[in-house]
């Protein structure tokens, strides 16, 4: 958990954030222990923003990962998931432990469905 959270404050430092100035890390932690960063990247048309979560999350399927066991966000006061990347998280790595970080060393430890109770599921599409 103290190398994930570690890797996410890493990533936060890269945050592309001009607009809000709100800074958010993010690692997700794949099958075989490895750490995937992510931070959030804004546009200046505000809503092509994409949050550390999915960043993270997207780069580590694009790199072939496919099964995740943990996750780990960081910013100044452990602000949690968007509802949008809620319903990815719970996508593409299914019920997780989340570990929600501040800058000042506090972690609070969560669930993927601690934090979407009754989400949508892929599976009813099939
Ligand atoms: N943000 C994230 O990166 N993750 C979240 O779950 C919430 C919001 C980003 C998006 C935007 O760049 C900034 O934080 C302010 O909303």
């Amino acid at each position: 958990m103290e190398k994930l959270i570690k890797e996410a404050r890493l990533a936060q430092k890269n945050s592309y954030a001009p607009y809000s100035k709100y800074k958010v890390g993010a690692a997700i932690l794949t099958e075989d222990d490895t750490i995937i960063p992510g931070c959030n990247v804004e546009s200046s048309s505000y809503g092509l923003t994409c949050c550390a979560e999915r960043v993270a999350i997207y780069s580590a399927i694009a790199q072939g990962y496919s099964k995740f066991k943990a996750l780990a966000v960081i910013t100044e006061n452990g602000g949690t998931p968007c509802g949008a990347c809620r319903q990815v998280i719970w996508d593409l790595c299914g019920d997780i432990p989340i570990y929600i970080a501040h800058e000042n060393g506090k972690v609070d430890e969560t669930t993927s469905k601690a934090l979407l109770p009754k989400a949508f599921d892929g599976s009813m599409l099939k």
